[in-house]
């Protein structure tokens, strides 16, 4: 199917988004057609979803992987302070700054090993804000020369469309970051060229993918380029106090790069964070970032929630939480152990697994049936992922129970083999 404008019938819009849209629509149409797109939830247990139209199913499609978003100490937390601020003080914090949002940016940086954060309204619009400062040169703890990005193919959708605003500073270079050659050569060769190279990259991509960090910092070391790390789905989940699987290494070296997490997913609250190197960054991200500086804070009922989950990953709760998350984990590799499809992730320590199904028709015939059945999977399809590597994404909670583990199982095997 093809794209036409209003203005000029006849003629197809050719440009990068219109050809990705135009690429989709058909993904999208049998998508809906088999019953999978936009859901409606009247409510929920637990992991029990009540559907509008009467069905119940139990869902493995929300990121909430330490099962945060319902404990009764989150939820209070998010009504007293709506008791207290009402709904919003629509006021750009350059003038005034609540002080649980204070308070909740002094919280990150403990559990994020005492580096300088503030909150976005989420991990997207922290991208909007950040990557423009970083790419201009005028945060303080980077300096560099005319910048090279070299920006990994995997990376996040909410990086990706800021692909014209990085041309707009420099060269951009697509790569495959697990292959650490290319990686090597990309960096010595914007080195050679004069340029301060700046890879960017998911830490715990959405399908699972886990980033070669560790490997990567000696390298950006020896020609002292940076790193920009979306963690959003390795914050929370993994790492001591939930810092995540990115900033689990970049602390040891916390002037090579700027890590963004989100707490829209296993934080269980809203938001997003950016986690950079001293305040002096933070200074001017705060007047300059545009979604900071003209836009509004996180919703403040649920900077109370935020504080409260920011309180138990200072505790030992978190590890308990972690540990119950990794249990249904492994129950669910265990489960997918004969499985005669390839399993994403099996066995890692990536919080995300799938059912790599190949062709677009494939996946989603296999999530409606598994639907049917009363189980509720992420069909992802391209552009989410490479053509023709259609995953049914399964994503696990801390929350979910045996009995729902071994159930999805049973189906997926069963529909498998
Ligand atoms: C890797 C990655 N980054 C960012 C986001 C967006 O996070 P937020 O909802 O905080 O904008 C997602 C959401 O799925 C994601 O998978």
């Amino acid at each position: 199917m093809s794209m036409r404008t209003k203005s000029n019938p006849g003629l197809e819009p050719d440009n990068w988004l219109a050809r990705r849209v135009s690429s989709s629509i058909e993904q999208f149409r049998q998508l809906e057609h088999a019953g999978l797109g936009a859901l409606v939830a009247e409510s929920r247990d637990g992991k029990t979803i009540q559907l509008e139209d009467g069905r119940r199913i139990v869902e493995f499609a929300s990121c909430c992987y330490l099962g945060f978003e319902s404990d009764p100490r989150l939820v209070e937390a998010a009504k007293l302070s709506l008791d207290r601020w009402a709904t919003q003080l629509a006021c750009a914090r350059t003038r005034i700054v609540v002080q649980d949002v204070v308070r909740l940016e002094q919280l990150l940086s403990q559990i994020l090993g005492g580096m300088a954060v503030t909150v976005f309204q989420s991990a997207s619009l922290a991208h909007v804000g950040i990557l423009p400062l970083f790419a201009a040169g005028v945060l303080p703890s980077f300096s560099f020369r005319s910048p090279q990005f070299i920006l990994d193919r995997k990376a996040h959708a909410s990086i990706q469309v800021l692909r014209a605003v990085l041309e707009s500073f420099g060269r951009v270079v697509n790569i495959n970051i697990d292959d650490l050659n290319a990686v090597e050569e990309s960096l010595q060769r914007a080195r050679r060229d004069g340029h301060t190279p700046i890879v960017i990259c998911d830490g715990i991509g959405s399908m699972g993918h886990i980033a070669p960090i560790e490997a990567m910092l000696p390298m950006l070391d020896r020609v002292d380029g940076y790193l920009y790390c979306d963690d959003a789905h390795g914050f929370s989940v993994l790492g001591e106090h939930g810092q995540g699987h990115a900033m689990s290494h970049l602390k040891k070296s916390p002037h090579r790069g700027i890590v963004i997490v989100s707490l829209n997913k296993s934080f269980g609250t809203n938001g997003g964070a950016a986690v950079v190197p001293t305040t002096n960054d933070l200074q001017v991200i705060q007047r300059y970032a545009t979604s900071y500086a003209f836009s509004g804070s996180p919703a403040l009922p649920l900077v109370g929630a935020s504080i409260e989950s920011a309180m138990l990953h200072l505790s030992s709760e978190l590890c308990d939480r972690q540990a119950l998350f990794n249990r249904n984990l492994a129950l669910l590799d265990r489960e997918l152990d004969e499985c005669p499809l390839p399993v994403l992730n099996q066995f890692s320590t990536s919080p995300v697994r799938g059912v790599l199904l190949g062709s677009e028709k494939q996946c989603i015939d296999f999530c409606a049936a598994i639907l049917h059945r009363g189980y509720l999977v992420t069909a992802a399809l391209y552009p989410t992922v490479e053509r023709d590597a259609a995953t049914a994404r399964i994503a696990i909670s801390a929350n979910h129970t045996h009995g729902q583990i071994v159930g999805l199982c049973n189906i997926i095997r069963d529909l498998a083999g």
